[in-house]
């Protein structure tokens, strides 16, 4: 079973300027909601009973959501409003299951992920990347069932187009175990397009081992002078441990970039 996730929310937001100049991209609304609250939902949602969010000091009102208890108490006494009452109890029922750690420079998402070693109790865990909103089908729920099945690490994944495999993490297949599962050869972090050894990318969900970090301790900065969880995942690979690709079902949306926040807006409105 798979306990514990972590979500890596240090990162400065800076494709979503000038929204993000003051306020974390995390909490920027979609349809009426705070991105990271769909995110936790499907974590929830899928069993997980622990999230550890990985904050910045410049990132504390993320915090400060989920701590705001004072104030809530306030307003509820003197409006009593069922609305208000009832937000403030899913915030409370968050709040319960979120510690959060510390990476305060942005070394990269491996970085991030060092930062909670010691928090980690299982064999394994999983890992959401906020920017990747997955809707209609949970997609945490059909990796832990693959997770299960092969007693594998497992990545969400889904087919790109070729143009743009400079901007996600590419994997090489090594064998199609069945239609929307893979296991994994090579990974390479944002390969050039003469580079990239297919069009399938990984996406923000992963089944990490804990042997990862042992290997992220060592891992040296790679593309853009950035610590690359996929680096220390090629490398786990390389010494034979499995990592199963999966093609999710459920729709994905790109909140990090304002095209893709807007239209995440659009789409959510819909279903
Ligand atoms: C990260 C990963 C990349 C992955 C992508 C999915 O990149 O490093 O391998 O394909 O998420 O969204 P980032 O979006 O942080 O640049």
């Amino acid at each position: 079973m798979i306990k514990q996730a972590i979500i890596p929310l240090a990162g400065l937001g800076t494709r979503l300027l000038p929204l993000t100049s003051v306020f974390a991209k995390e909490l920027l609304p979609i349809n009426g909601k705070p991105g990271i609250e769909y995110i936790l939902d499907e974590c929830i949602e899928a069993g997980v009973k622990e999230i550890i969010f990985i904050i910045s000091k410049k990132k504390k009102m993320i915090k400060k959501y989920f701590y705001n208890d004072k104030f809530y108490k306030r307003i509820i006494k003197q409006k009593k409003d069922p609305r208000i009452i009832k937000e403030y109890r899913k915030l409370l029922k968050y709040k319960k299951m979120i510690k959060f750690v510390y990476q305060n420079k942005p070394l990269g998402t491996g970085d991030a992920v060092l930062k909670t070693k010691k928090y980690i109790k299982d064999k394994f865990f999983l890992m959401l990347l906020p920017d990747d909103l997955i809707v209609k089908k949970n997609c945490t729920k059909s990796m832990i069932k693959i997770h299960k099945r092969y007693s594998s690490s497992v990545m969400a994944s889904m087919n790109v187009d070729k143009k743009t495999v400079s901007r996600w993490g590419i994997y090489k297949i090594n064998k199609i175990i069945n239609k929307n599962n893979f296991l994994i050869k090579d990974v390479i972090e944002k390969p050039s397009v003469k580079n990239a050894p297919s069009n399938k990318a990984v996406i923000g969900r992963y089944i990490l081992p804990q042997s990862i970090f042992s290997k992220l301790k060592k891992q040296k900065a790679g593309k853009g002078g950035e610590i690359h969880i996929t680096d220390a995942i090629q490398s786990l690979i390389k010494e034979n441990n499995k990592f199963i690709a999966h093609n999710f079902p459920g729709k994905y949306l790109d909140c990090g970039s304002m095209n893709g926040y807007i239209k995440s807006t659009i789409e959510i409105s819909k279903l």
